[in-house]
């Protein structure tokens, strides 16, 4: 894939720009911002930007995916998220459906959207990592040069992601990297106040998990996110 850049400075959300004018960009658009005045994260939550040291960008892809794959995508770009820390000597892992953690704490999140317009599937996938450190950084967050000790420019790490997207895109090889690195494998999450055992990641983006009358549960990313007992303050 052949992705065209583009960068504002401030925008409100790069992933409303693009699913509301995805008629006007050119397929394959990568649209990055240093700031987001009502940056999206997944379940209505809000990303804050931290005074740019967030990579903060979002992929325009129409008719790239075709809809039963697009619940895949999550490890795609965890996947590619996850090499591009190992570059860095950093290593990362995968929390179901759409984060990336490194010492328990965040430094990437993905919000993937999708819309159906007649026969065209338009996918934006959004994505924010923590790059650059700020001095109001909270609790549950952590940036790439907090750990290596050096601020990182952001346009490296973006052209590393889309080297790495490249490579990963929709293949065995992402699942099998966020199956590998799945950090809430056999622990206990509570969901709407019940407990379960969190089990393998599926291939097709779902998630098994374990009630406790041992009856296992399908789930999928849009439905929920996880909250381990011992970080439900981080959520
Ligand atoms: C999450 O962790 O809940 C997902 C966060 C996704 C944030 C990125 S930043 C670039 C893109 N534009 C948005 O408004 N959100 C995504």
């Amino acid at each position: 894939m052949i992705f065209l850049k583009k960068h504002v400075n401030i925008i409100g959300s790069t992933n409303v720009e693009l699913m509301k004018n995805y008629d006007i960009y050119n397929n394959y658009t990568i649209l990055s911002a240093n700031h987001q005045t009502q940056g999206k994260g997944r379940l209505d939550r809000k990303w804050v930007d931290n005074k740019s040291g967030n990579l903060m960008f979002s992929i325009l892809l129409k008719n790239v995916v075709n809809f039963e794959d697009i619940s895949k995508l999550n490890y795609t770009v965890c996947a590619s998220i996850i090499s591009v820390l190992e570059k860095f000597n950093i290593i990362g892992e995968f929390k179901w459906p759409n984060d990336v953690l490194v010492k328990n704490k965040k430094i990437s999140g993905v919000l993937i959207e999708s819309k159906v317009i007649g026969d065209e599937v338009v996918v934006v996938i959004g994505q924010g990592i923590n790059v650059n450190s700020a001095s109001d950084n909270s609790d549950g967050y952590i940036y790439m040069s907090d750990i290596i000790g050096k601020n990182i420019p952001k346009e490296d790490v973006l052209d590393d992601f889309i080297y790495m997207f490249n490579k990963y895109f929709l293949s065995y090889g992402a699942y099998k990297l966020c199956s590998a690195k799945h950090c809430y494998y056999g622990k206990s999450v509570e969901i709407n106040g019940n407990m379960y055992t969190v089990l393998e990641l599926q291939e097709d983006g779902s998630i098994i998990l374990k009630d406790s009358n041992s009856i296992e549960n399908i789930y999928f990313g849009n439905e929920l996110s996880l909250s381990r007992q011992e970080f439900l303050e981080d959520e």
